[in-house]
């Protein structure tokens, strides 16, 4: 994407964000609460084009194409907060999700997330909150996609799911060839799979870079990853901490 700018009436929430994603890569893109990052998700495909900049997917503008026209075109979106079809049941859940000619069965996405197999007759809403993750990786998986952007995968997952997420996500990557374009606001755990990395604050970009620089960068591991070399601060010596972000 170039130059993007979008906005919700007259708040500006993307103030000119360029970034790319290469074929085969994870890219991470990290930021706080409301930095804009589902934002910016909801730019690329469609849900709530730019007013200004353009986005483009290999060779085709999709700025403004609708939707639908990205599955097509071979992406897949696991929002946040899972979104599954509530009142539908895990395989339903599976079988509205499939298109094309090169899309995923049942059994691949049971292969890769074995408790769904399990539940496969149950609603969704009785599922907990880390199988809805898996169900809504492998909704997304049916299209067969080339791209998956997964919105804060991690969010309210415990430690030892955030990791077999983040496990199934790499092996997608590296097994199925999927580029994957995560946005998490856990840091520490999207750096480590990802390739590369972009840092989101106030709705701009504010560094980027190979994932493994970001994570031995000083001001990221004080403000992202909770430690650094400097001594703590608390939020009372929130102006000096401001001025420590070198990158403002
Ligand atoms: N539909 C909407 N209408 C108006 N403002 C919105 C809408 N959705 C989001 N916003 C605002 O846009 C800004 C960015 O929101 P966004 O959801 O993109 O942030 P985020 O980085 O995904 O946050 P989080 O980490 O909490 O998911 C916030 O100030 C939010 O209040
Ligand atoms: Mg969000």
């Amino acid at each position: 994407m170039e130059g993007v700018h979008t906005y919700y009436g007259e708040s500006h929430v993307l103030q000119g964000i360029s970034l790319r994603v290469d074929p085969g890569e994870v890219l991470a893109i990290l930021g706080r609460n409301g930095m804009g990052k589902t934002t910016l998700i909801r730019t690329i495909v469609g849900f709530t084009p730019p007013r200004e900049g353009r986005v483009r997917y290999k060779d085709t503008e999709i700025t403004r194409l609708p939707p639908f026209r990205m599955v097509e075109l071979g992406m897949a979106l696991v929002p946040q907060g899972r979104r599954v079809f509530a009142s539908l049941s895990v395989r339903e859940n599976l079988e509205v999700a499939r298109r094309g000619a090169g899309r995923w069965s049942l059994e691949q996405v049971y292969a890769l997330f074995p408790r769904l197999r399990e539940r496969a007759g149950n609603r969704a809403n009785k599922l907990s909150g880390g199988e809805q993750q898996m169900l809504a990786i492998g909704r997304a998986l049916m299209a067969r996609p080339k791209l998956m952007l997964l919105d804060e995968p991690s969010l309210g997952l415990s430690p030892i799911l955030v990791k077999e997420i983040f496990g199934i996500i790499r092996r997608l990557n590296q097994e199925q060839k999927v580029t994957m374009l995560l946005v998490e606001q856990n840091a520490n755990m999207a750096l480590k799979a990802a390739d590369y990395g972009y840092i989101m604050e106030g709705g701009k970009v504010v560094l980027d870079g190979p994932a493994e620089s970001l994570m031995n960068n000083e001001d990221v591991k004080e403000f992202y990853l909770g430690g650094g070399s400097g001594e703590r601060r608390s939020f009372k010596n929130l102006k000096s901490f401001k001025r420590r972000k070198r990158w403002l």
